[in-house]
């Protein structure tokens, strides 16, 4: 069959090298892809909310399965674009349709949805500029550090965290009058705040059935000892040490299971991914939020550690068939060390040669943000390469990452040497 994988981060490379290994895959094309799709997969040129595009592309390469990477076209509702054209309805979409993205396009549809089906997060009120001054009362009842969100997309920046009660009153306005994050402020969600160790589940559904992938702990902040600003993401470890199964459990029966239950029950027509970012408070599991899609870089851990063919698990979601699919997952521990532009996630320079990666045998790589210019390929991005290795267990698989990451080189590389520092 002919697949198309949308998106171009290290995500999708990942995706598409697993993609790629299936016998049963004819042609894979990637949109747009980055240098290291192209070693897999043929890149086109289209953007990623750029639905006509698709299309068309669709069309021409006889495409029969399309997965989405990315939230935008899905909280876009590229899902519902191919149901509600003639010529794409028969070809299956692997991610939500809109109203279902909705969970990661709102936070505060989130948080009503766990609510409705009694899934632990966090206490919450919401606000808009109508109420700005109940916001400032309910901050006066909680006691700092204080938990601001944008509800709607603010690529990752939305969430603020406050330790000073003036502090965050101000933010609130500046979020809800001045439009800090745009229109993804007009609503704020302010929450509790959860104090314990994170780390995020994924779960496959077709709409009914589950299947839940090993669970991964990304590194979001750019400084070593989680210092310093967001980023998408420096790092990953795959599985979690301390996810053992009872915890595990946990998450299944009082998440997972009235997660899927209750997009049914609300008729949220969902195939695809389910990204549940979870907070371990004590020994008991509170989601912190929903992506409707893998994590970027955890599927560079979680992907990788998939054993059986991915493509067929892919049709079997897209047909309702994933209970006749069995999951087979490699024991051993995947790490990935993700190298970014000097200056990031602030100002960084694009177009810097990488070399190196050639030289690296033991672990995979997967391109970020690069490209192909010249024959040469070249930093296109804030986070540019990452390198996953495996190991029997985190600390082995983290050696061998690092070991080879000094292989690649580019100016300004910069990469954090102290992954798992917290396990
Ligand atoms: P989000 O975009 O919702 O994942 O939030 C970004 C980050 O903020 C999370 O990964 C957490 O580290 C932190 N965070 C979000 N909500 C809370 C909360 N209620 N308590 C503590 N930390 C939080
Ligand atoms: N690594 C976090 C994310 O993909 O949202």
């Amino acid at each position: 069959m002919n697949i198309l994988v949308v998106g171009s981060g290290g995500r999708e490379h990942a995706i598409a090298h697993k993609v790629s290994q299936s016998p049963n895959v004819n042609k894979l094309v990637v949109a747009p892809g980055n240098a290291g799709t192209a070693e897999v997969a043929t890149n086109v040129e289209v953007g990623v909310n750029d639905f006509d595009g698709i299309k068309a592309l669709v069309l021409k390469e006889q495409i029969n399965l399309v997965v989405v990477g990315p939230e935008d076209p899905l909280v876009n509702g590229i899902h519902d674009f191919f149901l509600n054209d003639g010529q794409l309805k028969n070809v299956p979409v692997i991610g939500p349709q809109k109203a279902a993205a909705e969970l990661e396009g709102s936070k505060e549809f989130a948080k009503e949805f766990m609510m409705r089906h009694n899934i632990p997060t966090a206490a919450y009120q919401s606000f808009t500029s109508d109420n700005l001054e109940e916001g400032y009362a309910f901050l006066e009842t909680l006691k700092p550090p204080y938990v601001l969100k944008a509800d709607g997309l603010a690529a990752g920046k939305g969430v603020l965290i406050l330790q000073d009660l003036d502090v965050a009153k101000a933010e609130l306005k500046a979020m809800l009058l001045d439009s800090k994050f745009g229109q993804a402020s007009a609503t704020v969600v302010i929450e509790e705040f959860l104090d314990g160790i994170e780390l995020s589940c994924f779960v496959l559904t077709d709409g009914s059935n589950y299947k839940i992938l090993p669970t991964a702990k990304d590194y979001k902040r750019i400084g070593e000892g989680d210092t310093g600003l967001n980023t998408g993401g420096m790092g990953a470890i795959s599985p979690v040490p301390f996810a053992d199964s009872a915890f595990m459990g946990k998450i299944e029966e009082r998440i997972v299971k009235p997660t899927v239950e209750g997009l049914k029950k609300d008729n949220l027509p969902y195939v695809g991914f389910i990204f549940i970012g979870l907070i371990k408070v004590g020994d008991n599991p509170k989601v912190i939020e929903y992506n409707v899609r893998m994590g970027d870089p955890e599927t560079e851990v979680v992907i990788p550690r998939l054993q059986s063919d991915l493509v067929n698990v892919l049709v079997a979601m897209s047909k309702g068939k994933l209970n006749e699919i069995d999951l087979e997952i490699d024991e051993r521990a995947a790490t990935t060390v993700m190298a970014v532009s000097g200056g990031y996630p602030e100002a960084y320079e694009k177009g810097k040669e990488i070399t190196g990666v050639d030289t690296i045998e033991d672990s995979l790589v997967f391109h970020a943000g690069t490209k192909e210019n010249n024959g040469k390929v070249v930093t296109n991005g804030g986070r540019v390469i990452t390198v996953t290795s495996f190991g029997d267990n985190f600390k082995e698989a983290l050696q061998k990452s690092y070991q080879n990451i000094e292989k690649l080189h580019f100016e300004g590389i910069y990469y954090r040497k102290d992954l798992g520092f917290d396990l």
